[in-house]
């Protein structure tokens, strides 16, 4: 009886420690939307809060959190193997960039729009060209934190992350021309890209189907401009209180000329859809890495390092296969769509697919 009685008491106190250790871990690992992914997977977005996704880790206790990439899955390899990927990518980026029948596809000037999407760190000689839908938000905080504004990511006020004149990560285009050229010749510059249809698709969910953040410039004035101009039958005119369809979006996009003046009038908010090199000028600024958000496992810590900030930052583990490219999704929302339309798009992205050696969309165009 009394033993039995003990039993109970002893299994109560080990369910107590239990509970008590398993609401210390999800304090960690809670996941939740981060602005910037707007995907969730099912029904969980993996990336953990903005606050912890890369959390500076003082040094003598990085040996126990630095994530190995080796631990997250046994099937990527390690990350001492990735700075062949990565000079076989910057191989195949020069040569893509002499290729005259690419050249206006891949050749950008160095503009002003360019010098926008560039982040200044000074304080540890980087510069990250941001193009978004890839995690860009993460790296950012890291960056403000690196230059000293703040001292730790969880401490950056939600507001303030993309607030340049006041997080202390200025971009590029504040400075004065020859302090820009000096930076980008010496410092370590770096950007992620991903499929450039599934980048596509991606835009598209975020910005016009669900919009989680207020912004109510995509839906009340670039979709409308959009379905004016593109949308196939006129009858469908009076429903596009509906919104925009992907038919749309991708004749608009493919549009090469007929583009130019709308994008003009839509200022900033094309940079979810116009081209990397449009973005970031891999042709003219000769960047050290560009990494891939569908091997993001091998090339975040890959960045980390080749910046020389692993030992100041971490990235923090990424469950496998959550950034992997999503063949069926690009077919499904591809289904509808016809094949002129499909061909203009894949020419107005042809530069994006050959500079960072994504394949063709060819099971899309039979
Ligand atoms: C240049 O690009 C075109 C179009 O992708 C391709 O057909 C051609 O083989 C490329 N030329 C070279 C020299 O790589
Ligand atoms: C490249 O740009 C030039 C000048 O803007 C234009 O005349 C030409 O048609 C373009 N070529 C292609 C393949 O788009
Ligand atoms: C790929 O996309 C399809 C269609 O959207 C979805 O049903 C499927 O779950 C996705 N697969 C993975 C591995 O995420």
């Amino acid at each position: 009886m009394g033993g039995a009685m003990r039993h109970h008491w002893l299994l109560l106190g080990a369910c107590g420690w239990v509970l008590l250790i398993l609401m210390f871990v999800s304090k960690f690992i809670t996941f939740r939307a981060v602005d910037d992914y707007g995907e969730r997977v099912g029904g969980q977005s993996w990336t953990v809060p903005g606050t912890k996704m890369i959390r500076p880790v003082p040094v003598s206790s990085l040996q126990k959190t630095a994530p190995k990439p080796s631990d997250q899955s046994s099937a990527v390899p390690p990350v001492t193997g990735w700075q062949s990927e990565v000079e076989r990518r910057s191989e195949l980026l020069s040569s893509v960039c002499k290729n005259s029948s690419l050249r206006n596809l891949t050749h950008v000037s160095i503009s002003k729009f360019v010098l926008d999407r560039i982040f200044v760190c000074d304080k540890r000689k980087i510069l990250f060209c941001q193009t978004p839908k890839v995690g860009n938000t993460q790296w950012k905080k890291v960056l403000i934190v690196l230059n000293g504004a703040f001292p730790t990511v969880e401490e950056i006020p939600e507001n303030l992350v993309h607030d340049h004149e006041k997080n202390g990560l200025p971009r590029l285009s504040s400075l004065k021309p020859q302090e820009i050229t000096h930076r980008l010749s010496t410092y370590f510059k770096f950007f992620i890209v991903r499929d450039p249809f599934e980048r596509l698709i991606s835009a598209f969910k975020d910005k016009f189907v669900k919009n989680p953040r207020f912004e109510p410039w995509y839906k009340h004035d670039i979709a409308p401009a959009i379905i004016r101009k593109y949308r196939k039958s006129h009858r469908d005119n009076e429903l596009s209180a509906s919104g925009l369809h992907f038919e749309d979006f991708v004749r608009y996009l493919g549009d090469a000329d007929g583009r130019h003046r709308m994008d003009r009038q839509f200022g900033e908010h094309i940079i979810h859809w116009v081209t990397y090199a449009e973005l970031c000028a891999p042709c003219e600024i000769h960047y050290n890495v560009v990494g891939h958000h569908e091997t993001l496992e091998q090339d975040a810590p890959h960045i980390l390092k080749a910046a020389g900030i692993d030992q100041l930052v971490s990235y923090p583990a990424i469950p496998p296969g959550i950034t992997r490219y999503n063949r069926t999704k690009v077919e499904r929302y591809f289904s509808g769509i016809s094949q002129r339309d499909i061909r203009r798009l894949y020419a107005r992205y042809q530069g994006d697919f050959s500079l960072f050696g994504y394949p063709g969309p060819d099971f899309l165009l039979n």
